[in-house]
């Protein structure tokens, strides 16, 4: 896939494990959620309607995130919907840790 330049976007210590947090990319809305200490980069507008997904109920045994419109959930790690109505995913971006805890995000497959 095509990676984008790395953008610094927040320290990871702001989004504790079970959090989600919003940032906006190149004018792109991209979720960031805490899994246990595993980070996951999706974008924040859900494939079905207008609702943002760092707003959703964060489900750390399954890796995924409930919409908080109409409830479908996403698999954080593929962006794939697991439940109705969504039925396209959503992109994954790639997200990063860097040695001074810095949390850091490359948007996927913008043409960059
Ligand atoms: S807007 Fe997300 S499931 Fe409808």
């Amino acid at each position: 896939m095509t990676v984008a330049e790395w953008v610094d976007v927040a320290r990871a210590s702001d989004i504790p494990p079970g959090h989600a947090a919003r940032v906006e990319i190149d004018e792109v809305p991209v979720a960031i959620f805490n899994v246990d200490g595993a980070f996951y980069a999706l974008d924040d507008t859900c494939s079905h309607a207008e609702a943002s997904l760092s707003e959703g109920d964060l489900d750390v045994d399954r890796c995924a995130i409930e919409c908080p419109l109409h409830g479908s959930t996403f698999d954080l790690r593929t962006g794939e919907p697991l439940t109705l109505p969504a039925v396209e995913p959503v992109r994954v971006h790639h997200v990063d840790v860097d040695q001074n805890g810095v949390l850091r995000v490359a948007l996927n497959g913008t043409g960059a």
